[in-house]
C-alpha cells in the first residue's frame, strides 16, 4: 500500500550522514510506491513551543507564525507515517528539529487526531557508545507513544563525525531497508 510518509531532518550539513541515510531512506521509500515529503528544520523558521495553548485558536497550528504553519503541520496531520532524521548533538535533539517536536504539541492542544501513523528515527554521533543517542531515541520513542503512533524501526550508527563517515558504515544500507518497515 502507498503511503505518505513525512520526514522532519535536523542537521544543517546537506553531504552529512543523517543526510546522506535520509537519501538513502527516500530513494527506497519512492521506490516502493510511498510518497516522502521532506522537511529539512534547519532551512526553516520554526522557533519554539510557547505553551500559550491557543493552537489552532486563529486557524493556524501555532499562534506565533512560523514555518511550522502550514504546509508542515498539515503534511504531518495528513501523513500516515512520520520519520525523524538527526544526529546527536550534546546527547540530545538538535534543537532546530526539537522546536519541531515541540510544536506538534499544537495537534494535542487543537483537539487533532493524529493517532494510528507509523513512526522511524534515522540518528548517528560521533562517539562509539551508543547508548550516546539515547538522548535522542527515547523522547522520539516516548513521543511515538503519547501520539498512539507505532515505532516501526530505528537506524541509530554510532562512530561517524565527519561528513561522508557514514559511508565506512552500513547506515545507508539500513537506512533503505528501513523502507521495508511501511
Ligand atoms: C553541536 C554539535 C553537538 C554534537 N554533540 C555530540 C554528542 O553529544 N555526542 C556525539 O557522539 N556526537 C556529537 N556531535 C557529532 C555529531 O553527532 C556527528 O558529527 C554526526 O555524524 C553529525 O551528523 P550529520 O553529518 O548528519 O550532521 C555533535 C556535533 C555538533 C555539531
Amino acid at each position: 500500500m502507498s503511503k505518505k510518509i513525512v520526514i522532519l531532518t535536523g542537521s544543517p550539513r546537506k553531504k552529512g550522514n543523517s543526510i546522506a541515510m535520509t537519501n538513502a531512506f527516500i530513494k527506497a521509500a519512492e521506490a516502493k510506491g510511498h510518497t516522502v515529503t521532506r522537511f529539512d528544520t534547519s532551512d526553516m523558521d520554526i522557533g519554539f513551543c510557547h505553551a500559550c495553548e491557543t493552537c489552532y485558536k486563529n486557524g493556524n497550528a501555532c499562534s506565533f507564525e512560523s514555518d511550522f504553519n502550514g504546509a508542515m503541520a498539515d503534511a504531518i496531520l495528513e501523513a500516515d507515517a512520520v520519520v525523524f532524521s538527526a544526529p546527536v548533538y550534546w546527547y540530545s535533539i538538535p534543537a532546530q528539529l526539537k522546536g519541531a517536536i515541540d510544536k506538534l504539541f499544537s495537534f494535542m492542544i487543537g483537539g487533532k487526531d493524529v493517532s494510528g501513523k507509523e513512526c522511524a528515527l534515522i540518528t548517528c554521533c560521533e562517539e562509539e557508545d551508543p547508548t550516546v543517542m539515547d538522548g535522542v531515541r527515547i523522547p522520539i520513542a516516548r513521543t511515538a507513544a503519547l501520539l498512539k503512533w507505532t515505532m516501526v524501526g530505528e537506524v541509530c550508527i554510532p562512530g561517524v563525525l565527519e561528513a561522508g563517515a557514514i559511508d565506512k558504515t552500513d547506515g545507508c544500507a539500513q537506512a533503505a531497508a528501513l523502507a521495508d518497515k511501511f
